[in-house]
């Protein structure tokens, strides 16, 4: 089929080189004459597995990348509408950017279209963007509006793309249930897991196809993001009274999460949840759901939580090092979670802030969202500072602790021995419960974790710095 997506952001790029993959000819249209030169080039304005791969794969084949929104329109069949929907200042989404596309279509539209809104937005978003062609004078009998809320994780976006569990299609006609259910056969139907040179993964997969109407598929992406991130701040309120009550949340975790009516996915406490969609969407959401006269407040106390536990985090900080001016700290790990370079809303920045202007003088490594990170945080607040290091054994150099932030692979497996010779005392204050606390007990680190005990033996903490490490030994 000939399919445009409008907007070359996150999703946008994603979900277009993935339907190059399933075989559709692709016109990606985005206003950022960089980021387009950057594309045509076939390299990938953003750190995502997979995608500099399929972009190769595709480029100028059946993936073109134009600044004409006319020119998609001609072209396709169906138009994906991806570009960016952030918060505004009362928490709702801002359609701005959504409304410029959606007249510029009605400008060029000449013959019948599937416009589909991918980008998440509010219940009754497609009314609106009807509403709006038609005012911009677009015949009806022109056009369908459906929504296709997405799904995916960053880091994972293109196996989550082409291996998801589900896919959502909410439509009001017949037109465009049909062209969804095309665009998406080859997934559904499971003829893209036979074909050869596939992106391997579970091949027996077999994703559900789920027709809805558009307003309950506007509302299934939102109560997804919701819920997962309720998940989130529950198990990190769970940890908090886990850690008051000498528990262990990770046992806790076992216990609830095998469950199948809960399962076991996104329970891992840690410093919250961050990112572009989580933060933005519960706030969308509430904001959505008080539009619709209904008091959703349990999604305030998600935020709260959300918010409190990078507090909580400061705080074991705090009560580890005592006094923060002028102490040396490692930090590993700034983007919002692993396997991507995005440090949009991501914990590790804010915590990272808080210490700098507390005085404090950090280090910090992250495999690749250094430069993103340096771009969000000024080096230098007040009397503290922040500098990069190479790799995570440098940034512990004469450190007074080590904070892991993200949980990257790299910071799992790290070489305990090194990493301990380095640093100044043998504190880890892990944000993101990466080891067992016997573990790091056996390698004579001071541990502190998330909904665990933590590992502080008085002979250590009373022994002088310099001989903590060979006694430990
Ligand atoms: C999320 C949704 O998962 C995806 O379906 C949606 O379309 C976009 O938003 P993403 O923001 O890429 O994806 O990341 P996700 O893997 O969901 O993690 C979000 C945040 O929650 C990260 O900061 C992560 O570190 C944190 N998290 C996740 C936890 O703290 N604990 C968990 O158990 C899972």
């Amino acid at each position: 089929m000939n399919i445009s997506v409008i907007g070359a952001g996150y999703v946008g790029l994603v979900s277009a080189v993935c339907f190059a993959e399933l075989g559709h000819k692709v016109i990606v249209v985005d206003n950022d004459p960089s980021k387009l030169l950057i594309l045509k080039e076939g390299r990938v304005p953003i750190h995502e597995d997979l995608l500099p791969e399929l972009l190769q794969r595709h480029l100028s084949q059946s993936l073109i990348f134009t600044d004409s929104i006319a020119q998609a329109v001609r072209a396709s069949e169906v138009i994906f509408i991806t570009v960016g929907t952030p918060s505004s200042s009362t928490g709702d989404a801002d359609l701005c950017c959504v409304e410029a596309v959606i007249r510029e279509l009605a400008m060029h539209i000449t013959s019948r279209k599937v416009i589909v809104e991918k980008s998440t937005v509010p219940v009754r978003t497609c009314d609106s963007i009807r509403r709006t062609m038609e005012l911009n004078g677009a015949a009806p009998h022109l056009f369908s509006v459906a929504s296709n809320p997405e799904f995916l994780r960053e880091g994972t976006a293109v196996m989550d793309f082409l291996y998801p569990d589900r896919i959502v299609v909410g439509v009001d006609d017949s037109y465009s249930e049909e062209k969804l259910s095309q665009v998406y056969a080859p997934l559904w139907e499971g003829s893209y897991y036979r074909r050869e040179g596939l992106i391997p993964g579970d091949e027996s997969h077999s994703p559900r196809f789920i027709i809805t109407n558009t307003k309950s598929a506007e509302l299934i992406k939102h109560a997804s993001n919701a819920f997962l991130a309720m998940k989130i701040s529950f198990i990190n309120a769970v940890a908090n009274i886990a850690e008051r009550v000498g528990a262990d949340i990770d046992q806790i975790k076992e216990g609830v999460g095998s469950d199948r009516r809960i399962g076991p996915g996104f329970l891992n406490a840690g410093i919250g949840f961050g990112g572009s969609c989580f933060p933005k969407d519960v706030l969308a959401f509430r904001a959505v759901a008080r539009d619709a006269g209904y008091d959703f407040d349990l999604l305030d106390s998600v935020m709260r939580i959300n918010q409190d536990q990078r507090h909580q985090f400061l705080r074991k900080v705090r009560d580890v090092l005592w006094t923060l001016r002028d102490k040396r700290i490692a930090i590993l790990g700034l983007a919002f979670k692993a396997d991507t370079d995005d440090v949009r809303e991501s914990p590790a920045i804010e915590i990272a802030k808080a210490l700098i202007k507390e005085g404090c003088h950090i280090t910090a490594y992250d495999p690749v969202a250094m430069p993103r990170a340096l771009e969000q945080i000024q080096t230098r607040i007040g009397d503290g500072t922040i500098e990069a290091a190479s790799d995570p054994y440098t940034a512990a150099k004469n450190a007074d602790a080590v904070l892991i932030l993200t949980e990257w692979g790299e910071f799992a497996s790290l070489d305990l021995t090194k990493l301990r010779r380095e640093m100044r005392l043998p504190v880890i204050i892990d944000g993101r419960n990466l080891y067992r606390p016997e573990e790091m007990d056996a390698a004579g680190f001071v541990y502190y974790s998330v909904g665990r005990a933590p590992v502080f033996p008085s002979d250590r903490i009373s022994a002088a710095p310099d001989l903590m490490f060979e006694e430990i030994a």
